[in-house]
């Protein structure tokens, strides 16, 4: 048996036996600051308030900007569980409405570096997340790199946040792109939702997501959903200076109000409680962990 043929079936075995599995929504986006961060954090705060148990995962491996905008500072890191220095419980940081963040530190990379004991060890440890929390999010870098794609090739509930800026929906559009181009990529399987960011006006949000469905549908043959619009709001910037959500801080603010609805869009339908496809952060990890054992 090769190494990845190992590690296929070390995965596999894991996957039959638990059954509390996590929602994981990963966000991302084309270009860089258009708010992706302030969107999961924001998102994990209105899940919060509806009784949900939630943890950030900061996939962003470079800034720990999560790490400012709720004022809360990890020792340890994703990768220290890889490695098995540490448990998934002292990982994890709690912040506001006691949502944990669990910071991806060296993260996926060190895949490269771990032996089947480890990754076998690091992949049935997962499902302590999976029972830890009711949703999931997953705070992407930007950009088109090869971790961001792993990721949202990877999961089944994908948040693209945009920008009216026109460079914002063109970078949307590339990244859609490469995602198409993924052998990966289970287009069936993934529901891909537009969250249209830092719109001035109604209007200029439902013209910004007219511009890249018709484009993504026409050559990509994706079907987008607009989930929702966030406003332009100072609020959004005062409150990462006191850092503290702004769904905390003001949350009858307008930019929180639209947080909030998108978390009950979520959540809710037609006023019954959604039933989400809950593959849970195991699923993701082991799809991660095939991708780069092929
Ligand atoms: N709705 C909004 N209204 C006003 N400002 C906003 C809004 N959303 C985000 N911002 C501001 O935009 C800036 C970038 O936001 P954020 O850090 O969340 O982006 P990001 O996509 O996570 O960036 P990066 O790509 O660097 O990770 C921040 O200063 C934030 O306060
Ligand atoms: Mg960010």
């Amino acid at each position: 048996m090769d190494q990845a043929e190992n590690l296929r079936n070390i995965i596999k075995k894991k996957t039959v036996i638990h059954e509390n599995l996590a929602r994981v929504i990963t966000v991302t986006s084309g270009k860089g600051g258009v708010g992706k961060t302030s969107f999961s954090v924001n998102l994990a705060i209105q899940f919060a308030k509806q009784g949900k148990r939630v943890i950030i995962l900061d996939a962003d491996f470079g800034l720990a900007n999560i790490e400012v905008m709720l004022g809360i500072r990890p020792q340890f890191t994703l990768a220290d569980v890889m490695l098995g220095r540490k448990t998934l419980k002292e990982v994890i940081t709690y912040g506001p409405e006691n949502i944990g963040f669990l910071s991806g530190g060296s993260g996926i990379r060190e895949f490269a570096n771990m032996n089947n004991g480890q990754i076998s060890s690091f992949v049935g440890r997962l499902y302590e997340l999976d029972e830890m929390a009711d949703v999931i999010i997953i705070d992407t870098g930007s950009g088109i790199s090869d971790t961001v794609m792993e990721f949202v090739v990877a999961s089944s509930e994908v948040m693209v946040v945009v920008t009216p800026e026109p460079t914002s929906i063109t970078d949307a559009y590339s990244l859609l792109k490469t995602l198409k181009r993924k052998v990966n990529f289970n287009q069936q399987d993934t529901t891909i939702r537009i969250v249209g960011n830092r719109v001035r006006k109604r209007s200029e949000g439902l013209e910004l997501f007219d511009k890249l469905n018709v484009v993504v549908k026409k050559f990509l043959g994706i079907e987008l959903e607009l989930i929702g619009l966030i406003p332009y709001d100072d609020k959004c910037q005062l409150s990462i200076m006191k850092q503290s959500p702004v769904s905390i801080e003001y949350p009858n603010a307008p930019s929180s109000r639209a947080f909030g609805e998108i978390a009950m869009l979520l959540s809710y339908e037609n006023g019954e409680v959604k039933m989400p496809k809950n593959d849970g952060i195991r699923a993701l990890f082991s799809s991660i962990i095939r991708l780069k054992t092929k």
